[in-house]
């Protein structure tokens, strides 16, 4: 692994973010600030267009907007014809789960961390073709169960489908142990990892998933609107397809139509080329610092960010699990989350509220109707972590 962000990178990391400057932004599993790059590479692309026309400005970056696929593909270790690019990881994960072929008996396994578009997706299929959905708890500790997984397969077994990084909570899934069960037992493996991308390595080839969605603007720190779907080459031709066009289907006459042999079958036509070029351009920058890199320093201001909310009387952490991630979940004593939120945003401190909904399962499980959610990136400081606990002490007081 290589060593650990430096101080002087930092720096110069923060000094090409223009919001850090006027914000202390523990948002970022909402939307992460984006590098000033990343904005003037949209904003110079819509300028263009607006004085070039827009298809003659995509045929002069066609090189640069066929790259995307590329830089995604090498964020992720796959090849850039399993990569669809699309507004956002809800719509990514609708693509690959709605077009799945599923029947009456079927069964779909998943964790109480799940997402709540991906729950839908459930009780929608429960709800069409009684698909039914086994949930699999976590255990004392907060981990995910591997052999409740195993025990919890049969033959009828469709699909496994889990999300990497909750919304509301700190803890993690083992995608890869997962993954090696999934293979073993010939099931299909969909993959939430839309607060994992660009906060943790994420290689599809070691977790053998078969699908995997990703929205932009959180970890990747690409422009809002911007996502991607992961489809293993083998199992493209196996999903229905929802939506299609004349870009999904080359070939058409009359008798029929032939679909793109590659991801960009589940893609249309008509999208937002500067976003596109944008979110490459978000993936290249992570690329560039090294995703090992960024996590690395994600867990140490994350764990910092633990210990010394901890040590506040009347402040309640919220995450456990054995491998913990970049969001830091907590409550304050006689105080509503939304509360915290508005008074630290005063303070230009910008954190979240986790809602219950957003992680239905777990938060219900764990009685919690809502929770402080302060998410670090690798652009923050130990200084903005002691200024946000100061804020709280002087709230408790
Ligand atoms: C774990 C998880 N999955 C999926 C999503 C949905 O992402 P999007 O809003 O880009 O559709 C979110 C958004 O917060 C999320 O936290």
């Amino acid at each position: 692994m290589s060593a650990i962000l430096t101080e002087q990178e930092i720096k110069q990391l923060r000094a090409e973010t223009k919001g850090t400057a006027k914000k202390i932004h523990f948002n970022n599993a909402g939307a992460s600030m984006p590098p000033d790059v990343v904005v003037d590479t949209v904003v110079n692309y819509l300028q263009e267009e607006a004085v070039e026309g827009g298809y003659e400005t995509e045929s002069k970056y066609k090189d640069q907007l066929e790259n995307t696929y590329a830089l995604i593909a090498k964020l992720i270790n796959a090849d850039k014809g399993e990569i669809a690019v699309v507004e956002n990881a809800s719509t990514a994960w609708g693509l690959a789960f709605n077009g799945i072929d599923f029947k009456e008996g079927d069964e779909i396994i998943t964790s109480e961390m799940e997402y709540i578009t991906n729950l839908i997706g459930f009780i929608n299929v429960q709800k069409t073709y009684g698909v039914e959905t086994k949930v699999i708890p976590n255990d004392e500790q907060g981990n995910f169960s591997l052999s409740a997984l195993e025990a919890a397969i049969s033959p009828k077994t469709k699909l496994i489908a889990v999300t990497h990084i909750p919304s509301t909570a700190g803890g993690m899934i083992p995608i890869v142990e997962i993954g090696k069960i999934a293979r073993k037992h010939h099931v299909l493996y969909l993959l939430d990892a839309c607060q994992s991308a660009g906060q943790v390595p994420i290689d599809v080839q070691e977790i053998g998933c078969d699908m995997l969605s990703v929205t932009g603007r959180k970890y990747l720190r690409a422009p809002r609107g911007t996502g991607f779907l992961y489809v293993r080459k083998e199992v493209q031709g196996k999903l229905k397809l929802l939506f299609m066009d004349g870009f999904s289907t080359p070939s058409v006459s009359m008798d029929g139509y032939q679909v793109r042999n590659d991801a960009r079958r589940f893609e249309l036509y008509e999208k937002n080329r500067a976003l596109t070029l944008g979110l490459g351009k978000a993936v290249e920058y992570a690329l560039t610092i090294g995703v090992d890199r960024i996590w690395q320093r994600v867990q140490v201001l994350a764990n910092s960010m633990r210990r010394l909310l901890a040590a506040i009387d009347g402040v309640t952490v919220h995450d456990f699990g054995a491998e913990q991630c970049g969001i830091v979940t907590y409550s304050l004593r006689g105080m509503e989350s939304g509360a915290v939120k508005g008074k630290l945003a005063e303070k230009q401190i910008n954190v979240s509220v986790g809602l219950a909904k957003s992680t239905l399962i777990y938060m219900n499980k764990n009685h919690l109707a809502s929770v402080v959610r302060a998410s670090v990136h690798y652009y923050n400081t130990e200084e903005e972590i002691e200024a946000m606990c100061r804020e709280l002490a002087l709230l408790l007081k």
